[in-house]
């Protein structure tokens, strides 16, 4: 019988961007803890900064004081977060406000013209140039507007230009993807948003956002997930993390897999919901398929997922994937080449991968293309596999999960 290990992650990094968004355009001063560490989620607290939001922190604490955004004196620098430049394009149009947005290398690689489109429709007055996203003063009309591609980026985007507009926006969705801020701007604010299906109406309107303590991230736990699942005898306890439905598809899979993973404690907390994840080792896991519809309940779950399925029996064909080549990196080929040279089975198809599970898998130089998330999902890969880990380099985790070895090294065993 092993003791159950109690673990803590900071916040959710998807709900940490969005509460210093809203809060900086709400009435009265916000409260926030247990933001998400990491570099990422600085970047969006440079840039509000620069706006002239008054953030302060104080031991774990940030308080976002009532005050409005102006124009910043100098570009304005998103790093490695494409959560940071698409959302906060959105809130600065709704805003009236003049700046420039610009990444690094794999920043300016991703594709901005899905909210350039919107967010010109809607009246913004919106360019990328030369990788730069160049916003002019601009007034948001409202009206109809649809959203064809299957991002939560794309779609908070248009929200929050939305809630500064003139008149009701109407936007219509063409896939589910995580609805984390309707549900803020639902709880902080009186009738600014509803969702039916696919439906999104917003009224503009002042929020007030007070006090929020972040509920731990779901995205960092499925890597100690995938770990306690690739181990035996782990018994481990994640307190308070972000439970929603769209975000679940990493844990779903698991138990379909056989995994033993148990919700505890549910609760609904500002909107969202919240519980303990339990997760206790059984037999070697059984691969499956997986499709479009529930790839996009774990977007960023696929390359850890990919690495279970690596040591998991039987095969698995994984669909719909072709998001995966717009994100950090093109996370296919990193997948593909990673698992490759480890040895395994695996084959590429247009939008989808197959994958041979076996029981060993050998150690090469592995690269992680500057991405934090194949970088830890192919730290854990070589954990389980044939001689010494070889990462080209691990710098990169710290752009969403900067305690990563820390927290690894309380689970092992
Ligand atoms: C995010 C949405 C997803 C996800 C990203 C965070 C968010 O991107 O991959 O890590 O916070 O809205 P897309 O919306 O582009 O799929």
């Amino acid at each position: 019988m092993t003791l159950k290990k109690k673990i803590r992650l900071s916040g959710d990094k998807s709900i940490s961007h969005r509460a210093l968004m809203l809060a900086c355009v709400s009435s009265g001063n916000s409260r926030l803890s247990n933001l998400c560490g990491g570099a990422d989620v600085q970047s969006t607290i440079n840039c509000l900064r620069a706006c002239g939001a008054i953030i302060d922190k104080k031991d774990k604490h940030y308080t976002i004081y009532s005050s409005s955004l102006k124009n910043p004196n100098f570009h304005l620098n998103c790093g490695n977060s494409g959560t940071t430049m698409r959302l906060i394009t959105g809130l600065l149009s709704g805003q009236k406000i003049n700046a420039v947005l610009y990444g690094d290398d794999s920043l300016s690689k991703r594709p901005m013209d899905r909210i350039v489109e919107p967010l010109k429709k809607m009246g913004a007055n919106l360019d990328y140039i030369n990788n730069q996203l160049v916003l002019k003063k601009s007034t948001i009309n409202g009206g109809q507007i649809s959203n064809p591609t299957s991002s939560a980026q794309v779609k908070s985007s248009i929200i929050l230009a939305a809630l500064g507009g003139k008149a009701k926006t109407v936007l219509t969705e063409s896939y589910n993807t995580r609805d984390h801020t309707e549900k803020m701007v639902s709880y902080y604010s009186h009738n600014s948003i509803e969702s039916s299906g696919k439906k999104i109406v917003i009224n503009p309107s002042k929020m007030e956002m007070k006090n929020m303590e972040i509920p731990g991230d779901i995205s960092k736990a499925s890597f100690l997930i995938a770990y306690a699942c690739l181990s035996t005898h782990s018994n481990l306890l994640f307190e308070n993390i972000l439970i929603n439905p769209r975000r679940m598809g990493f844990i779903k899979t698991l138990n379909k897999m056989g995994a033993n993973i148990s919700i505890e404690n549910k609760k609904n907390k500002y909107g969202e919901f919240i519980g303990n994840i339990h997760v206790k080792s059984n037999n070697r896991l059984k691969n499956i398929h997986v499709n479009d519809k529930d790839v996009r309940d774990m977007i960023d779950e696929i390359p850890i997922l990919s690495v279970v399925a690596a040591y998991s029996k039987g095969i698995m064909t994984i669909t719909g994937l072709s998001e995966l080549k717009l994100k950090e990196s093109n996370r296919i080929i990193a997948i593909v080449s990673n698992l490759n040279s480890m040895g395994c089975d695996i084959r590429e198809g247009r939008d989808s991968i197959l994958i041979k599970g076996q029981k060993r898998l050998y150690n090469t130089s592995l690269n992680t293309f500057s991405d934090h998330r194949i970088a830890m999902s192919f730290y854990i890969a070589s954990l389980f596999a044939k001689h010494t880990p070889i990462l080209n380099e691990s710098e990169c985790i710290k752009v969403s999960f900067p305690d990563f070895f820390d927290k690894l090294g309380k689970i092992k065993i």
